[in-house]
């Protein structure tokens, strides 16, 4: 399984880029290989098509998803390179999970509509670093990926 993670955050080594090196560690561990790249609103996402599922990750700032990432999927050709890929998503916040699944998570899969997406889940300032809930969304990933 090849796993590239698209992500965006204002943070440089911040709770997002930690998250995601706990989620690329657990992946690799279980087989995987997997980069990460950071989003631009304005970029060529061709080399997507290299890659059998993507992980799209942000934070919330101010009520919305990181602005890089949303760009992305509004402006550039990220949309038309998900087609027909595996595709899964997370967002770091600051609320609880019930708003956060309210207000935030369909910013991203308003703009993913007819996408297959394998996994979603909000983290929690708590869980950022509790690896069982990491595993928790890992082994999701990979079992919807084999399905
Ligand atoms: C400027 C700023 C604005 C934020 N606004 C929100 C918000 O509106 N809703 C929310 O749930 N969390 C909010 N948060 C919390 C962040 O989403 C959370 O801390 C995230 O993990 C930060 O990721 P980062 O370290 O990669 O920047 C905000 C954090 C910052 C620094």
């Amino acid at each position: 399984m090849r796993v590239v993670i698209l992500f965006d955050s204002k943070t440089s080594g911040g709770a997002t880029e930690k998250l995601i090196d706990s989620i690329g560690l657990k992946l690799a561990e279980s087989g995987a290989s997997v980069e990460k790249a950071k989003c631009k609103s304005n970029g060529d996402y061709s080399f997507v098509k290299n890659f059998d599922v993507v992980i799209l990750g942000a934070p919330i700032y101010y009520l919305m998803v990181s602005s890089e990432l949303l760009g992305a999927l509004l402006q550039s050709n990220l949309k038309s390179c998900l087609q027909h890929k595996k595709i899964a998503l997370f967002l770091t916040c600051g609320s609880p999970e019930l708003m956060a699944n309210i207000l935030y998570l369909p910013q991203l899969k308003l703009n993913l509509i007819g996408s297959n997406i394998i996994a979603e889940r909000i983290f929690a300032p708590g869980e950022l670093s509790d690896q069982s809930v990491i595993a928790q969304y890992v082994d999701e990933l990979k079992l919807a990926y084999e399905k």
